[in-house]
């Protein structure tokens, strides 16, 4: 499926692959692609999860289909590419989705909290990239998209997610470096940063909701399917001159943060 680049695909026949498949996020963009003719391959580290939600999108496992996969692990994330690959052809698009965000505070925070931070969120989105591009690489494919997922975090900071925060600032430097890089397999990569997207009744208390909102000029939290949309959008031919880019989801947290803080000036 070599296309020129610029060259409009009908999504009929493409594959894209959404890590961190199972639930919340990544599952709605599996979702969102489907249902627009895209076959999806979903991979989780939570086999259940995974394995019934691709059940949910297709039982036949042909057009939606689970794959257990830890993204931190370079020797699964190979096996599990390969098994793509076996069963759909080369991708065309990739989505870095899995992503953690626990909270520890920097003094106490452990070493290993620390690595599973990082191994998931930026490690994780290398290997996967790095998958898919060798794959298109070896077919001697052209064209091709990535979507990132960074996080408004990565620009904003907050008390007890500094290893998260580093991650997906990373993850934005890591975006554009990849625009130039496969920039000659014409492969597009942007990230997405979303702000507060509620995917959990549980996510955050009553309290946090309610200063957070008064951060956001669209005065609302966010939602999967804003997410989706964005996704979907940067994987399409309508942003086929859209590369190196990140899209803050955030309903203008990033862009009027500093100004709510301030207070008005009279
Ligand atoms: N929800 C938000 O408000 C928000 C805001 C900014 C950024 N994000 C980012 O969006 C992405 C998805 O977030 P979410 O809210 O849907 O998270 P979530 O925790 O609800 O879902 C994440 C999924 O990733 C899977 N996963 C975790 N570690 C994995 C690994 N090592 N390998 C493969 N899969 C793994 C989980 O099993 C889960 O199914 C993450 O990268 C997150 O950092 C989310």
């Amino acid at each position: 499926m070599s296309r020129p680049i610029g060259e409009a695909a009908s999504a009929a026949a493409r594959t894209a692959i959404v890590t961190g498949g199972a639930r919340s996020l990544g599952l709605e963009i599996a979702r969102e692609l489907h249902a627009e003719g895209w076959q999806v391959a979903m991979t989780d580290v939570d086999a259940d999860a995974v394995t019934s939600a691709a059940a949910d999108l297709d039982p036949s496992g042909k057009s939606a289909k689970a794959y257990i996969h830890d993204v931190s692990d370079a020797d699964q994330t190979e096996a599990v590419f390969e098994a793509i690959l076996s069963d759909f052809g080369i991708p065309d698009a990739l989505v870095n989705n899995a992503g953690i965000y626990p909270d520890h505070a920097l003094l106490d925070m452990e070493v290993r909290d620390w690595d599973r931070v990082i191994g998931t969120n930026l490690r994780g989105t290398f290997l996967c990239t790095r998958a898919f591009g060798r794959a298109r690489r070896e077919a001697g494919l052209v064209g091709g998209a990535i979507v990132n997922f960074a996080s408004t975090a990565g620009y904003s900071a907050r008390v007890g997610v500094s290893h998260y925060s580093a991650s997906k600032a990373g993850i934005v430097m890591f975006t554009k470096s990849c625009a130039q890089e496969l920039a000659p397999l014409g492969i597009r990569v942007n990230a997405v940063a979303p702000g507060l997207i509620l995917v959990r009744d549980d996510q955050i208390t009553p309290e946090y909701r309610d200063n957070y909102l008064q951060m956001i000029p669209r005065a609302r939290t966010g939602t999967a399917s804003d997410v989706a949309g964005v996704v979907r959008f940067l994987l399409g031919s309508d942003a086929d001159y859209v590369n190196g880019e990140c899209i803050a989801i955030d309903g203008g947290f990033l862009a009027g943060r500093a100004l709510v803080r301030a207070g008005t000036r009279s």
